[in-house]
């Protein structure tokens, strides 16, 4: 089989070498990819949102099927217009991805189904949204309804930040139309698991649960960001929580998509807090999750593709997804000033002598057989262990190995 697959993040290299393992992948080509994919496969320029470009190429190349793993593309309806050509594609379409794409038709298929998940109003008017919040009062969570690259959600302590975000998104329209609604939800505590599931809209299989760490510094201080850590399998995620989730979560789930029409085929990220009352539904995403991908994949035992191919054919059912019985931790190394300004160009060192540790890359571009940084999550640094201190460990070791300069990575994943 030869597979296109599109991406350009940590997660699409985690993504690349799981394929490259299957027996029944020849040849895997990237778009765009980045300086580490490039070391492993032929990448080609054609931006991810390039649906066309993307077609030509397929056809072009001449692949068995394109593997298309950020949310965007999927969003704007890459799976149905290659379909449309012809062309095998992995990845829910995008009818189905509005339940990452659209947090308001998320939140009111909960509602309607009977998912647990925070309570919730939505609005288009600022005004209403702010006599709301007034009343509801802080700590309140205030929620853009559409993509915004990771930052359309304000976790407001006070009142004060709380109005601050209705401005910030409706009036200043920071996210532009992604912001033209907003959802206001209620603070759920607890801790955070991120539950990736493939799912062919018959059949569900979770993968290992893992927890990620959002927060730019230390102790879950500074800004969200993409994410600057996880660690799998969670050991908050028990048994009788995982089968809790299992009949309240994930398969109404999967059934609600069908009765709405837009049965969901591909990965299905849920993003849980478990709540004294129980695991809730804090997000759904409709991809693997970066940086989760990056400890998820290398602990994944049966083979990437059958799996993959098992989903597009609808018969999940009958294929193997196993685990290891081991941990694995991924520390993610970012440009100094990450997520808010910083700079792009520095040459990465160090990436030769890593034995216990794979380096996935993100930001990375290659110039004349260096390594240059190209981005804001610059590098994934993934190990594995017996036990999670272990895989900790190793991936610090690792960390410890690699230079650049302004480099940036919390020093406590997995320590909470
Ligand atoms: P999201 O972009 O939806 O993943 O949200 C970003 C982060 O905001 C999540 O990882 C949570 O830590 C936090 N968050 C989102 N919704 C809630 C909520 N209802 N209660 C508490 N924290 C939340
Ligand atoms: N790590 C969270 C996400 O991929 O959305």
């Amino acid at each position: 089989m030869k597979i296109l697959l599109v991406g350009s993040g940590g997660r699409e290299h985690a993504i690349l070498i799981k394929l490259l393992e299957s027996i029944h992948v020849s040849d895997v080509i990237c778009a765009p990819g980045n300086g580490g994919m490039a070391k492993l496969a032929k990448c080609f320029d054609v931006g991810a949102m390039d649906i066309e470009g993307m077609i030509q190429l397929a056809k072009g190349e001449v692949v068995d099927m394109v593997f298309v793993a950020p949310d965007d593309p999927l969003a704007i309806g890459m799976v149905d217009k290659m379909e449309q050509s012809g062309i095998k594609a992995f990845g829910p379409n995008k009818k189905a991805a509005q339940i990452e794409a659209s947090k308001v038709f998320a939140k009111d298929l909960m509602k309607k189904y009977n998912i647990p998940t925070a309570a919730y109003e939505v609005f288009t008017d600022a005004t209403l949204a702010k006599e709301y919040i007034k009343k509801i009062g802080a700590p309140i969570v205030i929620k853009a309804d559409g993509l915004a690259l990771g930052k359309g959600v304000y976790v407001a302590l006070t009142d004060t930040q709380a109005l601050s975000a209705v401005d910030e998104i409706m009036v200043d329209k920071k996210f532009g139309k992604a912001g033209a609604r907003i959802v206001v939800e209620e603070f759920l505590q607890g801790p955070e698991v991120s539950l990736l599931c493939f799912t062919d809209s018959k059949t569900i299989k979770p993968m290992v649960s893992s927890q990620d760490h959002k927060r730019a510094y230390d102790n879950d201080e500074g800004p969200n960001t993409g994410g600057m850590g996880a660690f799998a399998p969670s050991h908050k995620y028990t048994k009788d929580i995982a089968k809790v989730v299992e009949e309240t979560i994930l398969y109404p789930t999967m059934h609600a998509m069908n009765s709405e029409g837009c049965p969901f085929k591909g990965v299905l990220y849920f993003g849980l807090i478990l709540t004294t009352d129980g695991p809730k539904v804090i997000e759904y995403n409709s991809r693997f999750g970066d940086p989760e991908a990056q400890v998820v994949l290398p602990l994944l035992s049966s083979d990437f593709y059958e799996i993959i191919e098992a989903v597009y054919d609808e018969r999940l059912e009958d294929a193997e997804v196993t685990f290891k019985d081991a941990h694995a931790a991924v520390i993610v190394m970012a440009s100094g000033g990450y997520p808010v300004s910083y700079k792009k160009g520095y040459e990465i060192n160090g990436l030769d002598d890593l034995s216990d540790a794979i380096v996935y890359h993100a930001g990375v571009r290659l110039e004349d057989g260096k390594y240059l940084t190209n981005g804001g999550r610059v590098l994934g640094v993934t190990a594995q262990g017996d036990t999670l201190d272990e895989a900790i460990s190793k991936a610090y070791d690792g960390v410890g190995k690699i230079k650049f300069k302004d480099a940036h990575f919390r020093r406590d994943i997995g320590r909470k």
